[in-house]
């Protein structure tokens, strides 16, 4: 995987993110704290966010906080967003 990419948060700080690595935990990694870190596990929906700009891929992730028609308006859950690009975030 490719990276590391550009990971901007709307209102947030800013962090960098590698292809294979989960949004959320690089996130953590650089010390920003704009998203909710919750199970880190694809189940409580706490660090739920909505991706305005850029392309990413999502691994396993609750169907009941992440419904399909959500994840189509680009809604996806941090703890199992990888970037394939730069991405603009926002907080749900
Ligand atoms: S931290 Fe629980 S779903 Fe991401």
């Amino acid at each position: 995987m490719p990276g590391p990419y550009h990971i901007r948060v709307v209102n947030g700080g800013e962090f960098t993110c590698g292809g294979d690595e989960r949004v959320l935990l690089a996130m953590e990694r650089c010390g920003a704290g704009d998203i909710g870190v919750g199970c880190r596990g694809g189940g409580c929906g706490i660090c739920r966010v909505k991706v305005i700009e850029g392309e990413y891929r999502t691994g396993k992730m609750s169907a009941a906080k992440v419904p399909e028609s959500d994840r189509q308006a680009g809604y996806a859950l941090a703890c199992r967003l990888f970037p394939s690009g730069d991405l603009v975030i926002a907080v749900d």
